[in-house]
């Protein structure tokens, strides 16, 4: 296959050479190695033919204009191929560059998506010319996937937009533009409103402008807005270090890092030894786990999900058009938003139609802001909010075919609000509970089609969380979970499909975590140095602060609910350590949390101010503490060993349910590529992957407890030398 041709070259009687890029071993253009030979052979015609060509133009005969790099490829290196790694990006790196200085204007002709080295073949033309048609978009997105742009976009975006702008706005976002946001960025030049408008464009302007250059390759050419050296540009520096450490959410992911560290050093350089030094961190990375992991989680993973890996076979497409909510309380009036925007009317319910229109002000907050920022026309905003309609009378759900519980968490409470509208919806309606803690299987007993019931898990605040746990209990059908896959991706979430159980996948492993935390207060450790081994973890929120925001109450009263069952069912019982912590901050210390006032934390105004002193004064130990690295693995390994458990207590039925699952719901950190590729792709003190991770474990369990001893069925894994699949 890498033998083929995948660069067409035809010459018009002008004497303009077409290059259009045809992968014919697959539906989009990659930067394979048959790229890089056609690439090769096409700059060495165009050196050699000079003197009868007039100029290039670049396109694409793809749906795409070009897709990038080959993630399978990327993920799939050994840390022995650096060499090859960094020779390919300087091979293509000199392709690039023979292009745009070999003498004639060279223009990219931008027929769709231009995404990472789509891109960069884009920004190495003179001119970028992008057709305003559905699915064109431009963009660098290789930060998201623990990458750098590594085909000279650190550098070019560099000399192009300034330091700041490339870094801020491109390099360390990673965002996908349209169209016209990319010219107003200046990523692109011109934009024309169709696929057909783009040769006749691009030909006009190769025969303007004969001389080309790109201007860092023009006389006097100084990079905009100033190098580190010049003073003007000193004046910026110190916004960087702030804006890095929130984009790294305090840990060492090492792509932002190394995006900054090649920008700067870019601008003190020529450009080819810019480009070498830009090699030199690509290769780094993406030999390095951190990539590998982020490109499993965010590209394979996402992908099983999206392409519907986990949804029952055989069930025709579904598609909701009436959905009921019932409680219009915080979820409730998120749900009912999500629901309304992606199209679908919405009855919002509440006991009162006070309560209800509440509700409905919820949406018409979002939707001022929205119109406000520009990002909704006002039509289109109005529009959504007629689809709401606010009711306390429960035959205003007549005919509709979904429904989504979000009333208290009260297991007679949903089975009363459940009695009241089954008559009246569709006889077929999809019956949905938005509970956080229940059993999916025991609500399931309140209604009268058991099968037609299913649990639909959203996250706080539901406008931003994109993830959505579909639960399926004891007796939900395939077809109802098909219908909730739909649903789910209908209003535009990820969902996972996971098996009842108590606290489901996500409440349960984000409550391992938090445990883990609270615990070493309880032994001692200052929960200041706790709350900085989270967040140089990688966790999103420090967890002492995350329990306040959760309250400690619900934690405790679902343990409690739990050994009871546990202990009427012969289960034995275990006590963690963080149990006696919460226990006297609630029952001694009147602290509760958050929204009532202190917990770990105090709180002035509803703002938080301080960790709270009592805690120092009643539990730490002056003088003790155990390694950082340690108080890091304890959190991490916590909820990697108890989803273990989840997948051999049947709770879990996918890998990339889990992993896609840990980011996206629960803040698991992503550099990790998710809570199983933590477990396939550790790397620690004990050795790597399972084997490395079960050795560690065992160390973590002799130094802090028996929960950290590795499942069986992992340590069987590891022996093996297999990986959690
Ligand atoms: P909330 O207290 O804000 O809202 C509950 C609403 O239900 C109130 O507006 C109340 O008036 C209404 N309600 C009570 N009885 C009703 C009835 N008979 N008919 C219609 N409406 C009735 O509670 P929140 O936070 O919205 O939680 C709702 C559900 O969602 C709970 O089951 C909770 O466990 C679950 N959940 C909560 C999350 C959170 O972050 N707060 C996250 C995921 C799930």
């Amino acid at each position: 296959m890498s033998e083929q041709n995948t660069l067409r070259w035809e010459q018009d009687a002008d004497g303009i050479v077409v290059l259009t890029m045809d992968d014919p071993s697959q539906s989009a253009n990659t930067m394979n190695a048959a790229y890089v030979k056609s690439m090769r052979a096409a700059v060495d015609r165009l050196v050699k033919e000079k003197a009868s060509i007039t100029g290039v133009v670049i396109t694409s005969a793809k749906k795409t204009f070009f897709a990038g790099g080959d993630l399978k490829d990327l993920r799939d290196v050994k840390k022995e191929a650096a060499k090859q790694v960094f020779d390919l990006g300087q091979e293509i790196k000199a392709q690039l560059r023979t292009l745009e200085t070999f003498g004639k204007p060279v223009v990219a002709a931008i027929n769709g998506a231009a995404l990472g080295g789509g891109l960069e073949i884009a920004l190495a033309c003179h001119r970028r010319i992008i057709a305003d048609v559905k699915g064109a978009q431009v963009g660098l997105p290789e930060v998201t996937l623990g990458l750098l742009p590594g085909g000279g976009g650190v550098v070019r975006t560099v000399r192009m937009l300034g330091i700041t702008d490339a870094l801020m706005k491109v390099l360390l976002q990673g965002q996908k533009y349209r169209p016209q946001e990319a010219k107003e960025l200046g990523l692109v030049h011109e934009v024309v409103p169709s696929v057909d408008a783009l040769l006749p464009a691009a030909k006009a302007w190769v025969k303007a402008n004969p001389n080309a250059q790109q201007p860092w390759d023009q006389k006097g050419y100084k990079i905009p807005g100033g190098t580190p050296s010049h003073p003007a540009f000193a004046a910026n520096l110190p916004a960087f270090p702030a804006n890095l450490r929130k984009q790294l959410k305090g840990t060492n992911m090492p792509a932002p890092r190394a995006i900054m560290a090649v920008a700067v050093e870019s601008t003190q350089v020529d450009v080819d030894t810019a480009f070498t030094i830009e090699s030199r961190y690509f290769t780094e990375l993406v030999v390095g786990q951190v990539a590998k992991n982020m490109i499993q989680a965010f590209f394979f993973d996402m992908q099983h999900i999206s392409s519907g890996g986990g949804r029952p076979k055989g069930h025709p497409q579904h598609t909701a058009k009436k959905v009921g909510v019932l409680g219009a309380g915080m979820m409730g009036a998120g749900i009912a938003y999500v629901c309304a925007k992606a199209g679908i009317d919405v009855v919002l319910k509440d006991v009162s139609l006070a309560s209800a229109e509440k509700g409905k002000g919820y949406s018409v907050k979002l939707v001022e802001k929205a119109v406000a920022k520009g990002s909704v026309t006002k039509e289109k905003g109005d529009a959504l909010l007629a689809r709401i309609t606010p009711a306390e009378d429960p035959a205003a759900l007549a005919g509709c075919d979904l429904v989504i519980e979000a009333v208290f968490e009260d297991v007679k409470l949903k089975h009363k609000v459940f009695q009241e509208i089954q008559g009246v919806v569709a006889p077929d309606a999809v019956l949905a509970s938005n509970t956080s803690t229940l059993p999916i299987t025991l609500l399931a007993e309140g209604v009268s089609r058991p099968p037609d019931f299913v649990g639909m898990h959203f996250f706080s605040p539901v406008d931003k969380m994109p993830l959505l746990e579909l639960i399926a209990g004891k007796q939900t059908s395939d077809a109802t979970l098909a219908k909730a896959i739909d649903i789910a991706v209908q209003i535009g979430k990820t969902p996972i499909v996971v098996n009842d159980s108590r606290g489901f996948f996500t409440s349960r492993v984000i409550g391992t975590f938090l445990n883990e935390a609270i615990a070493m207060v309880g032994e001692g450790i200052a929960p200041a140095s706790i709350e900085q081994a989270g967040l140089q973890a990688g966790y999103p929120a420090a967890p002492l602060q995350l329990v306040d925001e959760l309250t400690l109450t619900l934690p405790r009263k679902i343990r409690q609910e739990t050994k009871a069952a546990m202990e009427a069912a012969g289960q034995p019982w275990v006590d963690h350590g963080s149990y006696a912590v919460m226990d006297a901050l609630i029952d001694q210390h009147g602290r509760k949390g958050r929204s009532t006032g202190g917990g770990f934390y105090d709180y002035a105004d509803g703002k938080r101010t301080n960790l709270w002193p009592g805690l120092t004064q009643h539990f730490t130990k002056p003088g003790h503490t155990i390694p950082f690295e340690d108080m890091k693995e304890r959190m991490l390994f916590a909820e990697a060993i108890d989803t273990v458990r989840c997948f051999d207590e049947g709770v879990l039925r996918s890998v990339a349910d889990a992993n896609v699952g840990s980011i996206l719901g629960i803040g698991f950190p992503p550099w990790t590529g998710g809570v199983v590729q933590y477990i396939n792709g550790y790397e620690g003190p004990t050795g790597t992957g399972p084997r490395g991770f079960v050795q560690r474990a065992r160390q973590l369990a002799e130094r802090y407890g028996k929960h950290f001893l590795p499942p069986a069925s992992l340590v069987a894994k590891a022996e093996r030398g297999e990986r959690l699949e």
